[in-house]
């Protein structure tokens, strides 16, 4: 807590036990175990991984938070005005920095604000940058897995806008996408929001070079996962083997990023008690990011029990702010 904090003004609350801190083991044990390798993408968010996403956000090619970020500072102000939100929830934030722009223009109208992060190092550090702006707020961090612990925010204070920014809503498959969104229903009451950030189909080139940056950044974003599994499961993945692909799937209109064996690799996982071999030029999915259209937005939202209110969208068309509300 920051010096000028008041006792109770910060409070973080972790529903990640040591033991199954994020799933990964599970996830190791049944992705890599797969005809076709997967893993999920939220174990690249180790500290280094989240630094490494902090550098994605400011790469000329990665379109999609400069764009996020110009919609949100335009139209904060009448989000906030429509919604009458007293409390802010948000759902993996990563840094501050979207929710100061809605904090700013809520003008103290937002009571509290929660994070539900997996990330702590993120989320501690993010609030304690937000109390320390913004002394009459209270914030209540949540530690946790947005898919398994949003039964865990504190009871509303009142009307609720729960804010999933960054286009991370894309990287579910279409599935638990549907299911995801339920979840957040869930913790919404009628009348309550969620102001969902998602990236628009658009040129694949665009699309491709945004995942393929010049720096090699999102490569080493990408091969971050195969260090968390060095470090916290006792793994002896040789990282500099494994190179980075990422691709648009035209079909799923989505991107795919993969970890490519560029020799056979034979893989000892010691926390698991697992062997796991890479033939020379298997690849392990380790992402997916799915592009949307207005009409796909919109029928997820249904699906999900909310009718979108408005969607908001640059001059290029391409990134979205789909405001929507529960039913
Ligand atoms: N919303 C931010 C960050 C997006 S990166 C932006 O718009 O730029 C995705 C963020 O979600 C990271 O901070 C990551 O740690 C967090 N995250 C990923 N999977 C998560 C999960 N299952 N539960 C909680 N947080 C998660
Ligand atoms: C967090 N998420 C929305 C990012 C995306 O674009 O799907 C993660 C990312 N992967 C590669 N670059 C950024």
């Amino acid at each position: 807590m920051t010096p000028h904090a008041s006792a109770d003004q910060l409070i973080v609350e972790s529903f990640l036990s040591e033991r199954e801190e994020r799933s990964l083991a599970f996830d190791v044990l049944d992705g890599l175990t797969k005809p076709f390798k997967e893993l999920p993408p939220k174990h690249f968010y180790d500290a280094r991984g989240s630094e490494l996403f902090e550098e994605i956000c400011a790469l000329p090619e990665y379109y999609p938070t400069r764009t996020e970020r110009a919609i949100l500072q335009d139209r904060a102000a009448s989000i906030m005005e429509r919604t009458g939100a007293v409390e802010l929830v948000e759902l993996g934030p990563g840094a501050p920095d979207k929710a100061r722009v809605l904090l700013d223009a809520a003008d103290g109208q937002v009571e509290r604000y929660v994070p539900v992060e997996v990330s702590e190092a993120a989320l501690r550090a993010s609030a304690e940058t937000l109390v320390d702006e913004f002394p009459a707020l209270r914030v209540h961090g949540v530690v946790g897995d947005f898919e398994r612990h949003l039964g865990k925010l504190p009871t509303p204070l009142g009307p609720r806008l729960v804010a999933f920014l960054g286009g991370t809503i894309g990287n579910f498959p279409p599935g638990s996408r549907r299911r995801f969104l339920r979840q957040v229903r869930a913790v919404l009451r009628p009348g309550d929001w969620l102001l969902l950030g998602a990236d628009l189909v658009k040129d694949p080139a665009i699309v491709e070079a945004a995942y393929n940056d010049a720096r090699g950044i999102t490569a080493e974003f990408n091969r971050n996962v195969l260090r968390v599994l060095n470090h916290d499961l006792a793994a002896d993945f040789p990282v500099d083997a494994f190179e980075h692909v990422a691709f648009f799937d035209p079909r799923h209109e989505w991107i795919e990023m993969r970890l490519r064996a560029t020799r056979p690799c034979s893989v000892w996982i010691a926390a698991l008690n697992l062997r796991v071999e890479f033939a020379a030029g298997e690849e392990l999915r380790t992402e997916i990011s799915a592009k949307f259209t207005p009409r796909r937005l919109e029928a997820d939202l249904h699906a999900a029990g909310m009718e979108l209110d408005e969607l908001l969208t640059d001059e290029e068309e391409l990134f979205s702010l789909a405001l929507a509300r529960a039913a």
